[in-house]
């Protein structure tokens, strides 16, 4: 797909057919998401193929059970979760207002708005984050909106404006995460890799992205700066391929780890009302949405 500039153009041309327009159009209504129906499993299914992600929508508005993001996941493939530093002992991770984690710096346990990213940049290759599931419990008093994009879109408009962008953004140095140390010692050796890379498995793309400045290094040449100048301009433009979407209790967000942002959000603690999302991350592709399987 990448060298060949015919296969390129047969696969850019079918991404972009009937590619949806809008969140709503990525939202599947479901009764239970423990146990689908193959009707509502392959409607999901379908809109992952198109676009890597989905949202499932059902009436479990409120209800803390960790099993609604696994056994979701489980019905496509997923079953090998990324236990991460701060995830809870069953490797689904609770992401809500935590002061104490907040504290030391981690973001998503605080209500500050997140930047652009895919989930587990900073992992080591075979610790690559390929899926997410984010269910959300109870949403905030206000905010807490996510911007979704599609890598594949990402690396398509990208190719279209320069394919010296993706050249640069494909080699191996592109961009490197520093060591992660915290008082005791370190807990993460530094990171180097490419932003776009093609699965030798499945031949599916993969994308490594931050748009942090800090705890960050980019290759310092012309090429790569003016790479992820291109990259950055495209996330903060108004693509009508960046969804924009606020989960509300008992939906959830089904993705191929797509590029996701965060709004800043607000808690009413005296009507307690606290947003609680559970998010597993695994490191298996949602079955039947490779190139393959085109
Ligand atoms: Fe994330």
């Amino acid at each position: 797909m990448l060298e060949c500039a015919e296969s390129y153009a047969v696969w850019r041309e079918a991404k972009l057919h009937d590619y949806p327009a809008t969140a709503e159009a990525l939202r599947v209504e479901v009764r239970d998401p423990r146990a689908l129906s193959e009707a509502e499993r392959h409607k999901l299914l379908q809109l992952c193929r198109k676009t890597n992600m989905a949202i499932y929508a059902s009436q479990l508005d409120g209800l803390a059970d960790k099993q609604i993001p696994r056994r979701l996941g489980e019905q496509f493939g997923l079953t090998r979760l990324d236990s991460n530093l701060l995830a809870d002992e069953d490797a689904v991770t609770s992401l809500r207002v935590v002061p104490e984690k907040s504290g030391r710096g981690y973001i998503p346990y605080s209500n500050r708005r997140l930047l652009w990213h895919t989930d587990g940049y900073y992992n080591p290759p075979e610790g690559c984050v390929r899926a997410i599931v984010l269910h959300c419990v109870t949403p905030a008093a206000s905010g807490g909106e996510n911007a979704l994009l599609d890598p594949e879109i990402a690396y398509l408009r990208l190719r279209d404006e320069n394919p010296e962008y993706i050249r640069a953004l494909m080699a191996p140095d592109a961009m490197t995460i520093p060591a992660n140390t915290e008082e005791g010692g370190e807990n993460r050796p530094a990171q180097t890799g490419p932003v776009f890379s093609v699965d030798p498995a499945t031949g599916s793309l993969h994308m490594r992205y931050t748009a942090r400045t800090r705890s960050i290094e980019w290759k310092p040449d012309a090429a790569t700066q003016n790479a992820v100048k291109a990259l950055e301009q495209l996330l903060a433009g108004d693509s009508p391929h960046i969804f924009r979407y606020r989960l509300a209790g008992g939906e959830g967000l089904l993705c191929n780890n797509v590029l996701h942002n965060r709004t800043a959000f607000a808690d009413d603690v005296d009507k307690g009302i606290s947003r609680l999302l559970y998010r597993a991350r695994y490191y298996d592709r949602i079955r039947g949405t490779g190139v393959q399987d085109a």
